[in-house]
């Protein structure tokens, strides 16, 4: 049976971002009916049943997360969208954000009235200009129609929406480099627990979710559990999920399918196959920080736990096809900078062990390395995993490992003949 879209169903219709189009498609009638039909705790009773995990990297369930705010705490909650969409490879977030921003908002709406919120921030990638100042002019639109603001939809419930844009630092994705980032702050991380659902936001209790987390909010209470539940690879892993695929692939798209489409059928069928029928030579499925597949091991489901399976994370989705023309040390080197210039700087293993990461990949590179620097490299990754406030550093250590242990001939190539091994056959 061919697919449904769900979340991007309306996104080529360029009126959709106008508030008249959006409600004329049927939109905001489900916010409206959630918040004056439903109790809260039915809300966050629904979304556990469905399922949902959030989209943002981690997969926690989202119905269980908002759970964990403690009620009458006499301190306000709050809920952040978190829209920093930072991850190399990921772009599905931006993609909701500039052609379906309503969507979005009425996520948004369902979830801060499951958490009796009623002061919720979207925390926006500084680089998204466009995106906000389409989410900008969305929020007024929905302002004006009484969708935000004083006793929405005429209900008893008042929720205002916020939109702060970031400054450009990937380590303000990570929720409470994000919270510490609003509070106007460095965007350094905090050590975990206290979890945010019970001390994040100025000292309150506070969700953060991802883009595309909320927007499938409208779609679970307009269409139901069982629903979204039919969708998917088995009931851990349900609903409508967007890949980013991206790389040496021949239609570079962010894709709707469900969750865990068997993931040579979305390189092959969905985005057209490898490059000009190049070979295959990897592909990493979850954005840049989570390990490579070798193309044996790409016989694999993208759901949480498929991926698991094979030692590597669905993580944001950014899926990156690689070619037999790519060459592996300097995809290392390259992925190493990212999360070197990257780094807070606040933990040792992260701030140095990122550095060193690079420094020892780029001599590597260039015709310098030595016989030990691979055993030097992989101790590093081991010293740097498990062992930071946040998971920096793991992001930076798992795809360099991953790309060592898997591809090691290139490297000891690279360090024995002091050459790239993938442009010496291409010229041989
Ligand atoms: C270094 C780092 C960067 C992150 N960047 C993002 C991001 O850009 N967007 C996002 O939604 N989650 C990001 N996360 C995950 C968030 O910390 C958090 O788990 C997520 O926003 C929760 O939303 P969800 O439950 O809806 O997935 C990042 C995590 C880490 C460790």
């Amino acid at each position: 049976m061919p697919y449904e879209l769900v979340l991007l169903k309306n996104i080529h219709d360029p009126r959709v971002k106008e508030i008249d189009r959006y409600i004329e498609l049927g939109g905001y009638k489900t916010a409206e009916r959630v918040v004056k039909e439903i109790t809260p705790k039915d809300v966050i009773e629904t979304t556990k049943a469905t399922g949902l995990r959030g989209r943002g990297g981690a997969g926690f369930p989202t119905g269980l997360k908002w759970s964990f705010v403690p009620k009458d705490t006499g301190k306000p909650v709050y809920l952040c969208c978190n829209a920093d969409e930072s991850e190399p490879g990921t772009c599905k977030d931006r993609v909701i954000i500039e052609r379906d921003p309503h969507q979005l908002i009425e996520g948004i709406i369902i979830a801060a009235y499951a958490v009796d919120c009623h002061l919720a921030f979207i925390y926006i990638r500084g680089e998204f200009s466009l995106g906000y100042r389409i989410l900008d002019k969305a929020l007024q639109e929905a302002h004006r129609r009484g969708f935000l603001g004083r006793k929405i939809f005429g209900s008893a419930y008042d929720l205002e929406i916020i939109l702060h844009s970031g400054a450009g630092a990937y380590i303000c994705g990570e929720e409470t480099g994000l919270i510490e980032s609003l509070e106007g702050k460095r965007g350094h991380p905090r050590q975990k627990p206290p979890f945010p659902a019970v001390q994040g936001l100025y000292g309150c209790p506070t969700v953060v979710n991802n883009v595309e987390t909320l927007a499938n909010l409208p779609h679970i209470f307009n269409r139901g559990v069982e629903w979204f539940k039919s969708i998917g690879s088995n009931e851990k892993n349900t609903g409508p999920k967007l890949y980013c695929v991206s790389g040496q692939v021949n239609k570079p798209a962010v894709v709707e399918r469900e969750l865990g489409i068997p993931l040579m059928e979305l390189i092959n069928d969905v985005c057209g196959g490898v490059r000009n029928g190049n070979k295959l030579k990897g592909i990493i499925p979850g954005g840049s920080s989570v390990p490579i597949l070798r193309p044996e091991e790409c016989d694999v489901r993208m759901d949480f736990d498929s991926l698991a399976a094979k030692g590597t994370l669905l993580g944001s989705c950014g899926v990156i096809v690689i070619d037999e023309t790519a060459c592996m040390v300097r995809l290392a080197l390259r992925t190493a900078r990212f999360y070197a210039e990257e780094t807070c700087g606040q933990c040792t293993q992260c701030r140095e062990g990122t550095w060193w990461m690079e420094q020892v990949l780029h001599r590597i590179e260039y015709g310098h390395g030595k016989p030990e620097d691979l055993r030097m490299i992989l101790d590093m990754c081991s010293n740097m995993k498990g062992v930071t406030i946040c998971v920096l550093s793991d992001a930076c250590a798992m795809p360099v490992e991953a790309m060592i242990n898997k591809y090691r001939e290139e490297f000891e190539y690279h360090i024995m003949e002091k050459r790239c091994m993938v442009s010496a056959h291409a010229h041989a």
